[in-house]
């Protein structure tokens, strides 16, 4: 096993093998986005991460097709739940997410950036 540096000696890292699957889904060459597929313990989670559309297709449906095929491609993997994290202030995109059924949770996300040049 691989080993890890920098971590404390007594911290044990077990590396769960093919746990989680990628899987960049795209419409035609327009719209695309990068779905991640994983079980954590209780429900077999997809979580829907880059979607979008080049900015000269937008507005011409090809956002609420992708999102159609989406979820088409979830239900075939037997996903429990599909999540995405928006910002608040994208009305557009959020509008996009209602109208396919989706729901505000009332989770919050934090994050800890280590490394700003890739965000
Ligand atoms: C959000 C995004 C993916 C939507 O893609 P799109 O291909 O333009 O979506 P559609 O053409 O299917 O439009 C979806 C809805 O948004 C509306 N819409 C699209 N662009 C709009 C705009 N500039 N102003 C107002 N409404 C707009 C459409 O009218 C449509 O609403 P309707 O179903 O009531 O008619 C696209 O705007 C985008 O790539 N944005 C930048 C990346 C981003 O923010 N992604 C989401 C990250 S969480």
């Amino acid at each position: 096993m691989e080993k890890q540096k920098n971590i404390g000696k007594d911290t044990k890292v077990d590396w769960i093998e093919n746990s989680a699957k990628q899987a960049r889904v795209s419409l035609g060459g327009v719209s695309s986005c990068l779905c991640t597929i994983y079980h954590n313990g209780k429900a077999k989670i997809m979580i829907i991460d880059n979607f979008e559309t080049p900015e000269k297709y937008r507005n011409q449906g090809y956002g609420q097709k992708l999102m159609k095929e989406v979820i088409d491609f979830a239900k075939t993997q037997d996903i429990d739940s599909v999540e995405l994290q928006v910002n608040k202030d994208n009305g557009v995109a959020i509008k996009l997410y209602e109208k396919n059924k989706f729901e505000k949770t009332d989770k919050y996300y934090y994050r800890l950036i280590l490394n700003k040049w890739t965000i």
